[in-house]
């Protein structure tokens, strides 16, 4: 499905001209596909079949529109905090196909997660396994829990968001694991539930996820030699998408893959797909406020900023600009710039674009890791966020206000 084309030179999403959405909200401002959304997850459900569980990564895009979508078509959900947890209830989500992960789970948010009774905790260090024992026995529960282990493989992908190298802060070392699951086992605590481990975001090559889920499978044959028998594999998310040329792995290719490391293995799977479900499902709409020419270069300074999109500072990262109506002259070489008094605020450096002051432009393949990484730097208030179905469109989270950035400040007086 083509979610945002091109009709008579005038870009969609899905059959809703993108102009009209800045028209009546303003720019910047985000905006969704429904349908995208929903065709992804049915791609990757259908290709990885009932046995595995699919959990939406919320890190990816929190709204809630997002999650309760979601939630109506049966995923689960992959949280890294009590926040995270508190949106998926919030929208709906069934607290039995929730895992939570991360390095830093503090004793509140493993209380909030063991009283709401989620699926199953992601434990990263032996510390924290110990820490969740003693909340689980105070609470008179028992802590469903996966070891998150990690496989040191080399994703390929940059470095930030590499996770499964072994100098990387994340899960726990392949040979300690095993050792504490032994100890786990005697705790009557905890109860056993699977693995988990996650290598990487955007990855584009799948014999990685190959490599990991095979070291996966050797570490569950050879506790299941021990006695522990593993009820799921937790192969985590990172399937990579196309921002400009790309060929991201297909759904079908990456179930292929899976289920090639893992033949043999009964157990049920799950896998954290965050990107490759929302990330190609929406777009940062954004205005020309005036073209600039110095030292040589020309600047197309736009009213979307770092603040609200952060991956081109952060990462280097590419989006692909495309103009809301198509022209037909050539473009011209020029970075897109934000308004931040930051030289790390662009979208895009020496890109061949037509664009005056006042034309409007899509930051494309901006729907996952965009609003959530968002800020108030510079004061400048957090974009709204509007959700198309169809023709219709749908406001699911308000722009900030002014007041709306000072509501939580006190005033000491004298
Ligand atoms: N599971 C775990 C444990 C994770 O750490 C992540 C992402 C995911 C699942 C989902 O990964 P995905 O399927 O979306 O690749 N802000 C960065 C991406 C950071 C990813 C962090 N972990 C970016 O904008 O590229």
């Amino acid at each position: 499905m083509n979610t945002f084309h091109y009709r008579d030179h005038t870009l969609y999403a899905e059959d809703l001209p993108l102009q009209e959405i800045a028209e009546h909200y303003g720019t910047p401002c985000y905006v969704y596909s429904e349908a995208a959304l929903r065709e992804r997850y049915r791609a990757f459900s259908a290709a990885l079949g009932a046995r595995t569980q699919v959990c939406y990564a919320v890190k990816a895009n929190s709204n809630l529109s997002i999650l309760r979508t979601f939630a109506e078509m049966g995923a689960g959900f992959d949280i890294v905090s009590g926040g995270e947890l508190a949106r998926v209830l919030r929208a709906g989500g069934d607290v039995g196909k929730i895992v939570f992960s991360g390095v830093g789970k503090s004793s509140a948010e493993i209380r909030a997660a063991l009283d709401a009774g989620l699926s199953c905790l992601n434990v990263e260090s032996a510390a924290e396994l110990w820490r969740i024992a003693d909340i689980a026995a105070d609470l008179g529960k028992r802590a469903p829990i996966a070891l998150r282990v990690n496989p040191d493989v080399d994703p390929g992908t940059h470095r930030y968001i590499a996770t499964g190298l072994k100098e990387s802060k994340f899960g726990i070392p392949m040979d300690q694991a095993r050792d504490l699951y032994l100890q786990a086992a005697q705790h009557p605590a905890l109860e056993i539930k699977g693995i988990a481990c996650h290598i990487g975001s955007q990855l584009l090559d799948l014999a990685p996820l190959g490599e990991a889920a095979t070291r996966v499978r050797g570490l569950y044959t050879d506790l299941a030699t021990s006695g522990i028998v593993l009820e799921h594999l937790d192969l985590g998310g990172g399937v990579g998408i196309r921002y400009h040329d790309e060929t991201p792995p297909n759904p079908a290719d990456y179930a292929w893959t899976l289920n090639q490391a893992l033949q043999g293995v009964s157990a049920r799977r799950v896998v954290e797909l965050g990107r490759a479900l929302v990330g190609n499902a929406g777009v940062l709409l954004t205005k020309v406020e005036y073209l600039k020419a110095q030292g040589g270069k020309s600047f197309c300074v736009v009213d979307a900023a770092m603040n609200d999109l952060l991956r081109p500072a952060l990462y280097e990262a590419w989006h692909d600009i495309l103009p809301l109506r198509q022209s037909a002259e050539t473009g011209h070489a020029m970075d897109i710039v934000g308004p931040i008094c930051e030289s790390g605020d662009y979208f895009a450096k020496n890109r061949p674009i037509v664009a005056q002051a006042g034309d409007l432009l899509a930051i494309m393949s901006t729907g996952a890791y965009g609003f959530v990484m968002s800020s108030n730097y510079n004061s400048r208030p957090r974009p709204p966020e509007v959700l198309v179905r169809g023709h219709r469109h749908h406001l699911v989270r308000r722009r900030e206000t002014f007041e709306d950035q000072w509501a939580l400040e006190e005033e000491p007086g004298h």
